[in-house]
């Protein structure tokens, strides 16, 4: 199979922490694929900007080794590696000092009408004063964008002055809050999946869906983040964001077109209509946990507490809640959400199970019928399952087998995965937002997250402990056991 691949016009984009891990890890080497594949022009200007001193060489060096780490040998020809490179230049420039800025200036003069995407890869405390100077300086033409990413606050109220600082200089249509998990090839097929098949539509709702389950487990632990990660916890480094934006893609209603505000109001009257949790569910309904020592795989591994040197820490690193949807579509259809750091695999998936038949017509011999299920498996080997009961094959009297119809991506497509920073980061260029949170969901989604973390701040409750390398505490397990139904985990997804 071949890919198509669009150049997007002529761009400056300027890296805020282009010296941090972010863009090492993620950004520069979606930057570069997207060159590889063709789809950068000829003028497009990659410019880093940190407090440090460096020269271009040194920042190009530094890009050198970011490649090397983080793409595989085969697309690093060394003509490659040179075309790239040439893109790159570099300012020193204090984020809240006038330091630099002048010399940014003229970096940005000789292209004064060209598409500039200001990249701002630093914690949201410089959001404020990046956005003030580039205001400051003129930096920012009618082609600008402003590109933030999480944690966009820590509740309702820091998101909103987070977003007031920024809104200050960029306009809303010039603003994309990313959320990497909506560039995922497998969180665009779900919208492809269902509004591109006319045959889930119909099956869409509570008539015929008895439940949804969106797991985010990862293997690894927070290891060096746990400075950060400590201030957040899962609720709102997964939560608030990724898998809130998932539970939307599933429950929205079908938009009017891609067009972004059409696509981004449907969400928005997703994360309005998710039930607030009553005083009782806050505790009923919602589980927090946290690693202790376990293994992975073969590996022992520390617990949270240790990794992060303080034994007192409330940070959970493991939720599980049931929500629900106030909606005609979803009435009384549990959402069971769940994420968590040191489970017992690394898996991402959405799994939608239908109810069972309304009535069964075979003989007890012929076995159980369980209800179908849809499986989207973000990551790894992406695809879609589809379980059906089917006719064990030969004779012997009629015994149902339940078995996936399996579409494995990597199978179908044996073309590599981009990566969900390269089209987004296209996706800016492009000043497409359907991918990017509008401010009012990042407020919305806020409004259900902010009375857990309230609800927590007051309890005297600590979260649960669980061992690592397992699916979590045990609460999570009576979570949705209580309801009848059973995490889908291993063989059965
Ligand atoms: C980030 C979180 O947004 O997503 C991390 O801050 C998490 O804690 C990561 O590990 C998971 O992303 P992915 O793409 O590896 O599933």
């Amino acid at each position: 199979m071949t890919t198509r691949i669009i150049p997007v016009e002529s761009f400056d984009i300027v890296v805020f922490g282009a010296t941090g891990d972010l863009a090492q890890r993620k950004l520069i080497p979606a930057l570069f694929h997207r060159d590889e594949q063709g789809q950068l022009p000829n003028e497009a200007r990659i410019i880093g900007t940190s407090r440090r001193d460096m020269s271009h060489d040194e920042f190009r060096a530094f890009a050198t080794t970011a490649l090397e780490t983080y793409v595989e040998a085969t697309y690093r020809t060394p003509e490659m590696m040179q075309k790239f490179l040439n893109r790159l230049t570099y300012v020193a420039a204090e984020a809240s000092k006038e330091d630099g800025w002048p010399k940014l200036e003229e970096a940005l003069a000789p292209f004064p009408d060209r598409i500039r995407v200001f990249y701002l890869a630093v914690g949201p405390d410089l959001f404020g004063p990046i956005c003030e100077r580039l205001g400051n300086h003129k930096l920012v033409n009618a082609n600008s964008r402003a590109v933030v990413e999480k944690p966009l606050g820590k509740s309702g109220e820091s998101a909103q002055a987070l977003n007031d600082a920024i809104g200050k200089v960029f306009a809303e249509p010039m603003i994309y809050r990313i959320d990497h998990y909506l560039g995922k090839e497998t969180v665009q097929n779900l919208m492809a999946l269902r509004f591109a098949n006319a045959l889930f539509e119909p099956l869409w709702s509570a008539d015929h869906i008895d439940h949804v389950q969106i797991t985010v487990a990862e293997t690894l632990g927070v290891e060096s983040r746990a400075g950060y990660y400590d201030t957040s916890g899962a609720l709102r480094d997964m939560v608030q964001n990724h898998i809130l934006q998932l539970l939307c893609l599933v429950a929205m209603e079908p938009p009017s077109s891609i067009e972004a505000d059409a696509v981004r109001d449907e969400k928005l009257k997703v994360l309005k209509s998710l039930k607030p949790l009553s005083a009782v569910e806050l505790d009923s309904h919602v589980v927090r946990g946290q690693y202790r020592s376990g293994a992975t795989g073969d590996t022992a591994v520390k617990g949270y507490l240790e990794e992060l040197g303080n034994p007192d820490s409330k940070t959970e690193t493991f939720v599980a809640i049931k929500a629900e949807i106030a909606s005609w579509r979803w009435n009384h259809v549990p959402f069971y959400l769940r994420t968590g750091k040191r489970l017992a695999e690394r898996v991402s998936e959405i799994t939608v199970q239908f109810k069972p038949v309304p009535h069964n017509i075979f003989r007890k011999s012929a076995g159980p019928l369980p209800p179908n299920r849809l499986v989207i498996r973000l990551q790894p080997d992406e695809g879609v399952k589809l379980w059906l009961s089917v006719k064990e094959p030969g004779p012997g009297g009629l015994r149902f087998k339940h078995v996936p119809l399996d579409m494995s991506f990597a199978e179908a497509f044996s073309t590599r995965q981009p990566e969900a920073y390269e089209r987004l980061l296209m996706d800016v260029v492009r000043g497409n937002q359907t991918l990017f949170m509008r401010r009012d969901e990042v407020a919305a989604a806020w409004k259900f997250i902010d009375p857990i973390l309230d609800h927590w701040k007051e309890s005297t409750d600590t979260p649960k402990p669980y061992t690592s390398g397992t699916w979590g505490p045990t609460a999570s397990i009576a979570l949705i056991e209580r309801d009848g139904r059973t995490w889908f985990e291993g063989e059965e997804t």
